[in-house]
């Protein structure tokens, strides 16, 4: 049976590692050519080369999303190359918590919301074109609960979320007639390193990112297809 995205072309950013290397395995494994996006050029390469032994294909394009100019380069080298964008994750994102918001830093709200909310904004503006181009496509945001709920010592987080969310959530409006969905997940706490969080005892009962990757997985393959998707994903267990 041929892989259900042989021939599609897959953007996924923050692939070095956590939830975007976990969904880029597995839109590799579907069969989609994956464009792995994060500063960690040998992270990428490695997943690359994983990816390419067995039997996928994927290219490393090392960029750091909060850097404009870096950003439009690397997103005019990906369409150059693949001529395409069917689908774009955006998943890279940042988490300055600890601190009230009358504590937080100009810098680290501005860091932030270009990592979270900005790099969206212009990824979507390089790819959804292509995509109107070629009859559709997907984009498939990473938020977060915080994008639902307060998040105390962490509003900025939050904001940047709630934004993506609002931000995405228009933008399908505007997509609908182009035949390009949107989707949005909401994961409660992934056992990753996100936020600078070492390894967490309690790693094993938390949402796993391979569990994330399924989700994105169910999306991009989803019968009847709907314009916009939001799903919140919850540990089953405390
Ligand atoms: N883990 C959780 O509990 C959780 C819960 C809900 C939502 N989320 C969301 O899930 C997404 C992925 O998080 P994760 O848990 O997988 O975190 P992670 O392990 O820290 O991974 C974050 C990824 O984003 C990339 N990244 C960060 N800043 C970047 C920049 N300026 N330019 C390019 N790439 C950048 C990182 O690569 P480089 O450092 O190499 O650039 C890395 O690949 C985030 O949007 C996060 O908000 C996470």
């Amino acid at each position: 049976m041929a892989n259900e995205l042989d021939g599609k072309i897959a953007v996924v950013t923050g692939a070095a590692r956590g939830i975007g290397r976990a969904i880029a395995l597995e839109l590799a494994g579907m069969g989609a050519t994956t464009a792995l996006l994060a500063r960690d050029k040998s992270a990428l390469q490695a997943l690359a080369e994983e990816i390419a032994a067995s039997g996928g294909r994927a290219a490393a394009f090392a960029c750091d999303l909060t850097e404009s100019a870096a950003l439009e380069r690397t997103t005019a080298e990906i369409l150059s190359r693949y001529k395409r964008c069917d689908i774009l994750v955006n998943n890279a994102g940042i988490g300055v918590m600890g601190k009230p918001l009358h504590q937080t830093s100009p810098t680290d709200w501005e860091r932030t919301m270009k990592t979270n909310l900005r790099a969206p904004f212009l990824l979507l503006r390089a790819f959804a074109p292509s995509m109107i181009e070629n009859g559709g496509g997907h984009i498939v945001n990473i938020s977060s609960l915080a994008g639902k709920n307060p998040l105390p010592n962490g509003a900025v987080y939050a904001s940047s979320k709630w934004g993506l969310n609002g931000m995405m959530i228009s933008a399908a409006e505007e997509l609908r007639a182009h035949n390009v969905r949107v989707s949005i997940v909401s994961p409660g706490s992934v056992a990753t390193h996100f936020g600078g969080s070492g390894d967490d005892p309690r790693a094993a009962r938390k949402i796993q990112p391979t569990d994330i990757a399924r989700v994105v997985r169910m999306l991009v393959t989803q019968e009847p297809q709907c314009f916009i998707s939001e799903v919140l994903v919850r540990p089953t267990t405390k």
